[in-house]
């Protein structure tokens, strides 16, 4: 039988990028939006729906339809929209996500297949008391400080140990006296803040980094809502979809964790805004006002991760430095990307 790859939220930042790298590959797409997918995206997809993650008879209907080896489930409501409607977002996200493993489990069961779900966490689950132990504390791994303060990072650390749950539930692997080997598959990359050169994100607490490059690019005055001191870790829009589709692709033995940090590059605002200077001098000053409930959240994620599992076990490697990230991918493409808009 030749398998679908479903993809949630697909016309999301995420999913813009995702799709073409997967039809490049001969995927065959089923994508599932509650907007109309973007239309340049319609030609790579067998088939788009128009749905609500949470309405039960389409999503059934989808699964019905179609057999699925791998679900890259995107869907959900970033962290600045969970903290505005906190029992949606965890409806959306959580629930969401339930629905999604149960759905897999089905299928695999069904199929005698591992169905892989490939899930986005973030470094939102971290929640680092104060900012002395946040120093002190420079790369942070996968089991310190899960303590998350938002609704959005509670919602991803609650999906992390459903995603695990009904892994080690609905899937035994060789050694297991059961000698089942098909079942749920869920893989986990817990990203850093992810900056685009062709979407503007909406909704997440680092969005102030790729705010600030796309309106200096635009030539538009920013107001940076944390101060130059906040250090995270980020990571560029075609390295966190690489670093997925390479997980996805790992071979099973490899993996010790369903859960995995990536690191990409540290950089505080004040120097990612140095850079924006250098590459845009005639833009407006950007002026740092932080926003205290935004600062605040800033302030509980680490300044950087260890990801020395994701490095072994499946050989992941962030190909930028901050500058690099800056010359090779940000710069040529923001220039072209609003060059065309004139
Ligand atoms: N962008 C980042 O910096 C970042 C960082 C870490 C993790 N993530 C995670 O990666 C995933 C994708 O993020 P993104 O940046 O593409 O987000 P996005 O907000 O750009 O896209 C999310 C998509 O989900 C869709 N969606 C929301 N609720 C839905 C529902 N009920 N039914 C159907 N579709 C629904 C939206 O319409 C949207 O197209 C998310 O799970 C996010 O939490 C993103």
């Amino acid at each position: 039988m030749s398998y679908y790859t479903l993809i949630t939220g697909a016309n999301g930042e995420f999913g813009h990028g995702l799709i073409s790298k997967l039809y490049a590959q001969g995927t065959k797409i089923i994508t599932l939006d509650l907007n109309d997918l973007d239309p340049t995206l319609v030609p790579m997809v067998e088939k788009a729906y128009r749905l609500d993650l949470m309405g039960k008879e389409g999503v059934d209907e989808i699964f019905e339809n179609y057999d699925f080896d791998q679900i890259y489930h995107l869907a959900a409501l970033l962290s600045t929209s969970s903290e505005r409607i906190p029992a949606k977002a965890c409806n959306i996200n959580v629930m969401g996500t339930v629905g999604v493993l149960d759905r897999a489990v089905k299928q695999a069961e069904k199929n005698h297949i591992r169905v892989k779900v490939m899930f986005c966490s973030t470094i939102a689950v971290y929640g680092l008391p104060n900012l002395e132990v946040k120093a002190a504390n420079p790369f942070v791994s996968e089991d310190q400080f899960v303590t998350p303060t938002t609704m959005y990072g509670c919602n991803k650390l609650a999906c992390e140990h459903l995603g695990s749950y009904y892994t080690f539930n609905y899937m035994q692997l060789k050694d297991d006296p059961r000698k089942r080997d098909y079942g749920l598959d869920f893989r986990c990359i817990r990203f850093p803040g992810v900056i685009s050169a062709f979407t503007l994100p909406t909704g997440g607490t680092s969005d102030y980094a790729p705010e600030m490059i796309h309106a200096a690019a635009k030539g538009e005055k920013y107001n940076c809502f944390v101060r130059e001191s906040a250090k995270i870790p980020f990571i560029t829009m075609p390295e966190a979809i690489d670093a997925l589709m390479t997980l996805s692709q790992a071979p099973a033995e490899k993996l010790t964790r369903r859960v995995y940090n990536i690191g990409g590059f540290a950089a505080t605002a004040g120097e990612i805004y140095a850079l924006v200077r250098e590459s845009f001098p005639n833009a407006p000053e950007t002026t740092f006002n932080p926003d205290v409930a935004r600062q605040g959240i800033v302030d509980t994620w680490p300044e950087d991760v260890n990801d020395e599992a994701a490095r072994r076990d499946w050989g992941y490697k962030p190909t930028h430095t901050l500058r690099s990230a800056f010359t090779e991918y940000l710069l040529p493409n923001i220039k072209a990307f609003y060059a065309n808009k004139k």
